[in-house]
């Protein structure tokens, strides 16, 4: 039940407002302004109703300062007067509503459902902002290798202005992240941050995910709606993946970067939305170009500040210190209490290519910490291939002086010696899974995905057959 708190001196009006919501609230009716100042001191209301009549001159003032105390709690004001100066003064102050009496018992229902809705999408909002902030902050990005470092600087001063950004980069090396990083340090970053991935979305849905939609423009249309880019209205848009994107919304998004305005599907009313675009693919569209894939003109439009992230591979300095980032989250997240890595497992973490890079390497992070008993990451633990692709080209090739040294050999042998012992716990008891993993001091949930990785199967074991 919602608690409201009604100030109004005089019997008659207050009596309007208490009949017309003592089903579905708690109320509490104050007559004077010092029992009021000691009700919003000492409970926490839903909603408040002051009476502009029952104080003096003050109210605007109190208004304010209820307000700028609690910024999300609504405040309607009732009054017998009419006068348009004190509406204005009590909205600028912070009134959500404004009733003249007599007020019938609907209006009065549906100014406190309108006012309540208005204060959780506000909640929601002020949730939302604040979780991204934390996630998009310069200071969260890892950059150690001096090629992100000039691509960081170069995003900082990108954040400042409204130019069109073209990121470029495999995948997982971290164009969505920074995305938002830009849009969260940019001066749109109160305004919504809008993603969208075209390579997500059916082609013939695109447009109207994009634009939008009037009612009836096509079959299952069956109400208007508000693509994207008017979502993204004063803020930012990111096209993920925008070399998939088809030749008519090519030439519709061309028209939205020039002019800054679009119709709806199936409307002809000009919409005019400033948003910032930021672009983002791991296609090669200088290629599409050529190929007629893609609009020469549109590229050149979303070319104006290209950034091209390089591969993790690429950016050697930064592998250990996002594995540690990424282990200090994933712990945060699931409560674990690991601290940081063995040095065999740092060793194979930098040695490895990362193909599926940042992405791969927090994927990787979240199984080992699942599978992990002990305060550190184990080598075993990370499953990574005991060679990789470039190490084993390189091992068919002749050394060649100053060239990084192969894989570590222990991680091979290691993980050989592991699957001995545990065939051999295993054997010791009857091929029992639970009592083997006590034995060997993991959780039968970690010996069960040890034992399908390793390939060790039982005629014992039913197929598929989970142990915990
Ligand atoms: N420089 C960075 N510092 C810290 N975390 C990063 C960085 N770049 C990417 N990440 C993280 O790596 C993951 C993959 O990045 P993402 O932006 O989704 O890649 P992409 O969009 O290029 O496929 C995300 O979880 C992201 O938070
Ligand atoms: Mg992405």
């Amino acid at each position: 039940m919602y608690k409201i708190l009604i100030y109004d001196s005089f019997e008659a009006t207050r009596a309007s407002v208490v009949s017309a919501l003592e089903d579905r609230c708690e109320l509490t009716c104050i007559a004077n302004e010092i029992e009021f100042q000691a009700e919003i001191r000492s409970r926490q209301f839903d909603l408040i109703f002051i009476d502009i009549d029952s104080i003096n001159d003050q109210s605007v003032v109190l208004l304010s300062q209820i307000h700028t105390k609690d910024p999300f709690l609504p405040i309607i004001i009732t009054s017998k007067s009419e006068k348009a100066e004190i509406i204005v003064q009590a909205m600028n102050a912070g009134a959500s509503d404004f009733l003249i009496h007599p007020i019938s018992p609907t209006r009065i229902n549906i100014a406190v459902d309108k006012a309540l809705e208005i204060r959780d999408q506000r909640f929601e909002i002020a949730y939302h902002r604040r979780t991204q902030d934390v996630v998009y902050d310069f200071r969260d990005v890892v950059a150690y290798s001096s090629s992100m470092q000039k691509i960081l600087k170069s995003l900082e001063r990108f954040a400042k202005t409204d130019s069109t950004i073209l990121i470029t980069g495999d995948t997982g090396t971290g164009k969505s992240f920074l995305s938002g990083t830009v849009h969260f340090n940019s001066p749109r970053r109160k305004k919504p941050f809008v993603k969208i991935n075209c390579a997500n979305i059916p082609e013939d849905l695109l447009e109207s995910e994009l634009f939008g939609h009037e009612k009836g423009s096509f079959t299952g249309a069956d109400k208007q709606r508000i693509g994207r880019f008017e979502q993204a209205s004063g803020g930012t848009i990111f096209l993920d993946e925008i070399g998939e994107m088809n030749m008519r919304l090519q030439t519709k998004l061309l028209r939205v970067l020039e002019e800054k305005s679009f119709e709806r599907v199936g409307g002809n009313k000009t919409i005019f939305s400033d948003v910032r675009i930021i672009a983002a693919t791991n296609k090669d569209l200088v290629q599409q170009v050529e190929t007629g894939l893609f609009r020469e003109d549109l590229y050149y439009r979303i070319n104006v500040l290209p950034v091209t992230l390089p591969s993790l591979r690429e950016r050697r300095e930064c592998i250990l210190p996002l594995a540690d980032l990424l282990l200090k989250k994933c712990c945060a997240s699931m409560h674990r209490d690991i601290h940081g890595f063995t040095d065999e497992a740092r060793k194979l973490i930098l040695e490895y290519e990362w193909p599926g890079n940042i992405r791969q390497l927090a994927n990787t992070i979240e199984r080992a910490v699942i599978l992990e008993d002990d305060r550190k990451i184990h080598t075993y633990n990370l499953a990574l291939p005991k060679k990789t692709l470039r190490q084993q080209v390189a091992a068919a090739r002749p050394a060649v002086a100053g060239e990084e040294p192969g894989v570590p050999e222990p991680a091979e042998s290691l993980a050989e010696r592991e699957k001995e012992l545990v065939l051999r716990v295993l054997e010791e008891c009857l091929w029992v899974q639970k009592n083997a993993a006590k034995k060997l001091g993991i959780s039968p949930r970690a010996l069960n995905y040890k034992v399908s990785k390793m390939g060790i199967t039982h005629p014992h074991w039913r197929r598929n057959k989970k142990v915990g």
